[in-house]
């Protein structure tokens, strides 16, 4: 079991803020404070480029990997860290397209966040062989798979959706991409962190993800890719950065794969945001992952419970957009609204913070760590309260930021 309660405390949150977008980004752990401090004054400072060595900076990205990889299900050294998630997802498509090179179709669905199809589309065009993208609805994915049959390369799903937070089943989605011979890259960028992964029990082929929502790594934090051990020497990385070589400090001027996932390393590791997000992931240490998927899905029932019970009669245009079922669920909920965007600034100017997303999307992300059931009643209320008193109508919650 987990204390969920002394989890929280491990957090530095604002006072008098609900904090309902670590599906976002994770808030700070107070630990990092100190641990950012120390790798810059003691590392940095002290040992300037002799960090590479004596603070183990180099060997990170993999310690790191191997700490995550406990999260999601993967084997030890069959998980590294480092670039943005955007890279790891181009990365992994890359090496996956290079292993069913007689195969024309990736396929993925039209939930999938916009920068892992974007990533698709420029490597097709960079390969220039002909490949297609299909992006069917979510559940219109296993049938896609059957009729595609043997020209599907690459099933590329992200599991939860990023805007209704509805969950994709891929056990058995992996089963149907591996009985007609495909591969599955599997983005785990709403999953690790907010509920137990299998990629080993489910015969995943590829996962990357990030480290700044759930797993509370900070803005920028580096992402992770794990490649399935029977996988991991015939991956042939398009990004061959010297970091993957097989002996980056031979100067070799051709390029050789380092062994096993040392490969989709490409270039210097982000030290600073390693420092925070190795503290960051002390946390999870104490953390069972059913407890956490339990509390999960108590406080996600919580808020739609309440939300439909205090505001559908006062705006009936509020409709639950996540599904109703906790298992077909991620550990987010998601309502639309016609004024979603004003809505949710006058939830933040009142202390309660979610997120947008276009074109009417309210998301509110719920993370046992640092939330509990009295965050959950006071996030209902406070929605209760807007909508009561149409507060959303108000000019100043209308002019619209860079970020939602
Ligand atoms: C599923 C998914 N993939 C990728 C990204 C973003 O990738 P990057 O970290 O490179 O910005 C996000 C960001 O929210 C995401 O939700």
């Amino acid at each position: 079991m987990t204390d969920f309660s002394a989890t929280k405390q491990l957090f530095a949150l604002p006072e008098g803020v609900t904090y309902l977008d670590g599906n976002s980004l994770g808030p700070l752990p107070i630990a990092a404070q100190d641990r950012m401090a120390s790798c810059l004054r003691d590392e940095w400072g002290d040992m300037l480029i002799t960090g590479w060595n004596k603070a183990g900076w180099m060997d990170q990205p993999r310690i790191l990997g191997d700490r995550i990889g406990k999260l999601i299900g993967a084997a030890t050294g069959s998980t590294v860290v480092g670039d943005t998630l955007s890279i790891k997802v181009y990365q992994a498509l890359a090496s996956a397209l290079e292993m069913r090179p007689d195969r024309r179709v990736i396929l993925s669905d039209n939930g999938n966040f916009p920068t892992d199809l974007y990533m698709a589309e420029g490597l097709v065009r960079s390969l220039g062989q002909g490949h297609r993208i299909e992006t069917p609805a979510p559940e219109d994915v296993a049938a896609s798979i059957t009729s595609i049959g043997d020209d599907l390369a690459v099933l590329m799903l992200t599991e939860v959706d990023y805007r209704t937070g509805r969950r994709h089943d891929m056990a058995a989605l992996i089963r149907a991409a591996h009985d007609v011979g495909a591969l599955v890259i599997w983005d785990l960028a709403h999953s690790a962190g907010a509920f137990a992964v299998d990629v080993t029990g489910t015969n995943a082929d590829l996962a990357v993800g990030c480290t700044y929502k759930y797993l509370n790594g900070g803005p920028g934090a580096p992402a992770f890719i794990y490649v399935a051990p029977r996988l991991a020497d015939q991956v042939q990385p398009a990004l061959s950065g010297w970091l993957g070589h097989d002996a980056p400090f031979a100067f070799d001027p051709d390029y050789r794969p380092g062994t096993g996932i040392d490969r989709m390393r490409v270039g210097t590791p982000p030290v600073l945001q390693m420092a925070a997000l190795e503290a960051a992931l002390d946390i999870w240490d104490q953390v069972d992952m059913d407890a956490l998927r339990a509390q999960s899905v108590k406080l996600c029932e919580q808020f739609i419970m309440g939300v439909e019970a205090t505001c559908s009669h006062l705006a009936p245009d509020l409709t639950l957009a996540s599904p109703r079922d906790a298992a077909m669920r991620g550990s987010q909920v998601s309502f639309r609204f016609e004024h979603g965007y004003a809505a949710m600034q006058a939830l933040i100017a009142r202390g309660v913070i979610g997120d947008f997303r276009a074109p009417d999307i309210m998301r509110f992300g719920f993370t046992p760590l640092y939330i509990d059931e009295g965050d959950v009643d006071r996030a209902v209320e406070t929605l209760t309260d807007i909508m009561a008193n149409r507060l959303w109508d108000r000019p100043e919650y209308h002019t619209r930021s860079a970020v939602t």
